[in-house]
């Protein structure tokens, strides 16, 4: 019986880099055009584009480019300045959406990947619908 086994692929294996960053693009695209986040991120998105490619890469599974570069993510603690409302994570998973399905990522890698991405989008709600 052989001892080799597959080991899973991640979503940054089954994504690529370069849809990666495609998919952070759109997504932000899409946040900077949603009344209820655009009024809370800076005009000039492109630094919140680069960090967001960082912490992806990492999050799903590819090199540590992000805690490489700033530490400790803190996801959470870092997003305390902003008032992160439900309606906001829905609408914040509501743009990924929409940006995987833009870039025809495929049904079930988009499901996966929101999975992953609801937990703590829901965990980072630090006020009340306004
Ligand atoms: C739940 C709804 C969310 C809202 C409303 C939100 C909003 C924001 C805002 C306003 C910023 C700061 C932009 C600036 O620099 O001025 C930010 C930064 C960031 N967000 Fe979110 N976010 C949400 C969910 C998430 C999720 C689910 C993730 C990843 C799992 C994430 C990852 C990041 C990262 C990596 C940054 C950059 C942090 C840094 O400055 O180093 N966010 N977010």
């Amino acid at each position: 019986m052989s001892e080799v086994r597959e080991k899973k692929p991640t979503i940054h294996e089954m994504l690529g880099a370069e849809k990666l960053r495609d998919v952070v693009e759109t997504f932000y695209t899409n946040v900077q055009a949603d009344p209820l986040l655009s009024p809370i991120f800076p005009e000039d998105i492109q630094p919140v584009v680069e960090k967001q490619y960082m912490f992806l890469t990492q999050f799903f599974g590819g090199p540590s480019l992000y805690s490489d570069a700033y530490g400790h993510p803190m996801m959470r603690a870092r997003h305390m300045p902003f008032p992160v409302t439900p309606q906001r994570a829905e609408a914040w998973l509501s743009c990924m959406r929409h940006a995987l399905q833009e870039l025809e990522v495929n049904e079930e890698l988009t499901q996966l990947i929101l999975q992953r991405l609801s937990a703590p989008a829901y965990h980072f709600v630090n006020s009340e619908d306004e």
